[in-house]
């Protein structure tokens, strides 16, 4: 651990769903970098594993969020095995292009199941340990939660209500001490568009397309979000809550 990271998080617990890759493994580890306990989350074993072997503080449980009685098994075991629960970090996601003339039901129940009852669900089971700790949630939206996207319109609608939870949420438990607040990121260079099934020549394409469109004039990498979803659910910042705080090198600017 480079001796220069503020350990602000020591003797917090968190989970981070989605800890198998890009922004979720990048926010494992910078968690755990800053004293904190994690469990990563995600359904890939061998990605997972990778994760763990990246510091100490990281533990891994191989669930699919989906599954009936994932959420409180995920919270369940960070629960015995550390005592407590200080954040949860809702990062699991997974964008999908569809556009209206291609809609169909499977897909909008997939990504709604994915990005939006998931995140409650688990947010549902965390409650009742972080309103022991005065807690905090960080959900992971998109510039596109607040950008219509054409062709991805479904997407940007999950990013979307989870937006809008994020805000619900954070008023209704504000009195209690429970912060609730979004990172955004724009287009992060990790393995979200070959998981929505683009061939590599499409990514690249993609990449090099945003690449010309985001202002500072790259798109980030996944430590660029990590670094925020951390700030963001710093005990420090104890005052900011219902926020989604874009990260996307001021491309919703443009
Ligand atoms: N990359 C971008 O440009 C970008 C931009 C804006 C927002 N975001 C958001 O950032 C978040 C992280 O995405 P990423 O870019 O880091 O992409 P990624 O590398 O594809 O990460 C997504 C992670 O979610 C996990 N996951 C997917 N389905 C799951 C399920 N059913 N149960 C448990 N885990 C599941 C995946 O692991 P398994 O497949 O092993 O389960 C994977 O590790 C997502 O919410 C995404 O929408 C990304």
């Amino acid at each position: 651990m480079p001796s220069s990271v503020p350990r602000h998080f020591s003797g917090l617990v968190a989970i981070v769903t989605g800890a198998g890759s890009g922004i979720g493994r990048a926010t494992a580890v910078a968690l755990a970098e800053s004293g904190a306990r994690v469990l990563g989350v995600g359904r890939r074993q061998a990605a997972l594993a990778e994760t763990a072997r990246a510091h100490d503080g990281i533990a891994v449980l191989p669930v699919d969020v989906r599954a009936d009685g994932a959420a409180g098994r995920v919270v369940s075991t960070a629960v015995q095995r550390w005592g407590r629960l200080d954040l949860l970090v809702n990062n699991a996601g997974a964008a999908s292009l569809m556009s209206l003339a291609d809609t169909d039901h499977a897909t909008i129940t997939d990504l709604f199941d994915l990005n939006v009852t998931a995140p409650s669900l688990l947010a549902h089971a965390a409650l009742p340990h972080l309103r022991e700790t005065s807690g905090a949630i960080v959900n992971v939206s998109s510039t596109y939660g607040h950008r219509p996207l054409a062709g991805g319109a479904h997407y940007a609608a999950t990013k979307s209500a989870l937006e809008q939870l994020t805000r619900s949420w954070a008023l209704e438990l504000a009195a209690e001490g429970v912060r609730v607040n979004a990172v955004a990121p724009g287009p992060t260079e990790t393995e979200a568009l070959a998981a929505a099934g683009l061939p590599p020549e499409d990514v690249r394409r993609v990449r090099a397309a945003e690449r010309e469109r985001v202002p500072t004039g790259r798109v980030a990498v996944p430590e660029d979000i990590a670094d925020w979803i951390v700030r963001v659910a710093d005990p420090r910042g104890a005052f900011v809550t219902g926020q989604v705080l874009t990260v996307d090198g001021g491309l919703e600017l443009s």
